[in-house]
């Protein structure tokens, strides 16, 4: 196999006049100049419904950015048919050849596409410049190369032969005779790269239904993947309503798993829909979920103030609180509260909030219309509940963007809604508690959300810190120490959260890549 070494992709600074920036400039003013035409993709083959739908920069929501089809049910089963066709030869395909195609990749992601790839996400997801580059430049080439990387290293064990004169013992990773679905969200254009590109690179054939709001930036993804040398029909993009789409999936003998990221209830009626199928598959399909979260910071009495307060405002705004990891709830002690108050309200005055082509931006708009009426209704609720208090923000304007004020409400009821329910928005709640009540504060951490996904705790206090490792051992998959919840990296921290949360398979982690396969153990005798 290709000998190569993995490291993270360093983050770009964007200074002033340095050639990251103006090729930035010259990518962001051809993507806002263009209304992309996005087709459905099957086996290479481009298709076009008569369902049109467009992508819009949620900042600026009369601007149409790409035009794209949705896949029919028909169109979805010419998918499966072709993925069926092509997987036998494509999991034939030496390891080598594979892992070169992917390193390629994560090279033209690096190199000649990352600018194109930054200012689709940008403009689509509405991201900053450094939102942009830590998802579809970095963490995008670190799953290509890492996952790469897993793989020949997985690849390396052999089972121990206990006659080695007579025997030889070996494991073969294999695909699966039947097609992989990814579903993939629009708060990562990284995630959609993983969610598709995982299964295919362990053998498998896949059809990718990336997520609307993300469509321009999953088909760069896809084009150059296909430029890197992926053949025809080993991923098939495919556009289209999330119901059809898993209908037509589940219903099919073939389905070999499915690679989702998205809400609960869509996930959960994914599993329901295999389970009704169960008789009718010639696998049992894998089910690979990362499903929500409501990520907590904990703050000890014994906390650094300073380090709660920025870190906080960072992990519950930066990407208007739109990252899976995202803090959405906090637990302060009285005996910090006037500082750590002070000092959030100090930094929300900081944040501003607009068009994310200005680099001086920390938000740009939530995504759409939905989640701007959803995380609106909670604001709403805040203001008019008795026990909250909106401390700073709470301002919301969808004339031009789907723009959100950073929203801190502080609530005396650890078990309200606000407390419990996934908002994934710039809304950041916040429990005060009594020094002395710290021990029943700790227990509300993992009893009032069905979620677990990530976690951080504030302290100097080692037996304290002693004690939060055990208790909230079941609280987050994702468990921070004086940091903040969000920014896991591809190979340092593998992500995901159980619960709830998921299925805690740890994308970026050795362990992901053999979730795609069926493995083969082979007993050879002389
Ligand atoms: N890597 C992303 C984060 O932790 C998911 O925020």
């Amino acid at each position: 196999y290709p000998d190569f070494k993995v490291e993270n992709e360093p983050i770009l600074g964007y200074k002033k006049g340095s050639a990251e920036r103006e090729q930035l400039i010259e990518a962001l003013e051809k993507a806002s100049n263009t209304i992309e035409d996005i087709p459905i993709v099957i086996g290479g083959e481009e298709f076009r419904t008569s369902e049109v739908r467009h992508q819009v920069m949620p900042h600026d929501h009369q601007h149409k950015i790409a035009q794209f089809y949705y896949a029919d049910n028909k169109l979805i089963q010419k998918a499966i048919n072709k993925s069926v066709e092509v997987q036998a030869k494509w999991d034939r395909t030496p390891m080598g050849e594979r892992l070169e195609i992917w390193n390629r990749a994560a090279d033209l992601m690096a190199g000649k596409y990352r600018q194109k790839l930054n200012a689709a996400t940008m403009l689509g997801q509405s991201k900053t410049t450094i939102q942009a580059e830590i998802d579809s430049a970095c963490e995008l080439i670190d799953f290509i190369r890492f996952n790469a990387f897993f793989l020949k290293e997985n690849s390396k064990y052999q089972p121990i032969s206990e006659n080695p004169c007579v025997t030889k013992n070996s494991v073969r990773f294999r695909g699966f005779d039947g097609f992989f679905a990814a579903v993939s969200p629009f708060n990562f254009t990284a995630i959609g790269g993983n969610l598709s590109y995982t299964p295919a690179l362990m053998g498998n054939s896949v059809l990718w239904k990336p997520s609307d709001t993300a469509v321009l930036s999953n088909w760069v993804v896809y084009q150059i993947m296909r430029e890197a040398g992926v053949p025809e029909g080993v991923v098939n993009f495919l556009p289209s309503d999330g119901p059809v789409f898993g209908d037509a999936i589940t219903s099919s003998p073939y389905l070999s798993g499915i690679n989702f990221t998205g809400s609960v209830p869509t996930f959960n009626r994914l599993w329901q829909q295999v389970g009704q199928n169960i008789n009718n598959y010639i696998n049992y399909p894998k089910l690979i979920g990362e499903c929500g979260g409501k990520n907590y910071h904990f703050v000890h009495p014994s906390a650094d103030p300073q380090s709660v307060i920025t870190s906080t405002i960072r992990s519950a705004f930066e990407y208007c609180g739109q990252k899976c990891s995202a803090c959405s709830r906090a637990y302060i002690p009285e005996s910090l509260w006037t500082e750590i108050r002070d000092g959030m309200i100090k930094e929300q005055g900081k944040l501003k909030v607009g068009d994310v082509t200005d680099f001086s931006t920390f938000m740009g708009a939530v995504i759409d219309e939905r989640a701007f009426n959803r995380i609106k209704s909670y604001i709403d609720h805040a203001r008019s509940s008795d026990k909250l208090d909106i401390i700073v923000g709470g301002k919301y304007d969808n004339s031009k963007g789907f723009f959100i004020q950073p929203t801190i409400v502080k609530t005396t009821d650890p078990k309200d809604k606000i407390m419990v329910e996934e908002i994934f928005g710039p809304v950041l709640s916040i429990y005060v508690y009594p020094d002395r009540e710290l021990d029943a504060t700790m227990e509300l951490v993992g009893s009032s959300t069905q979620f677990a996904l990530t976690g951080a705790v504030f302290a100097n206090d080692e037996a304290f810190l002693r004690r939060a490792f055990e208790e909230f051992k079941m609280t987050a998959g994702n468990f921070y120490i004086n940091d903040k919840s969000t920014g896991s990296v591809v190979g340092q921290q593998p992500f995901g959260g159980g619960r709830m949360s998921g299925t805690n398979d740890k994308a970026g982690g050795p362990y992901y890549t053999t979730r795609f396969t069926t493995i083969q153990a082979i007993k050879e005798t002389f």
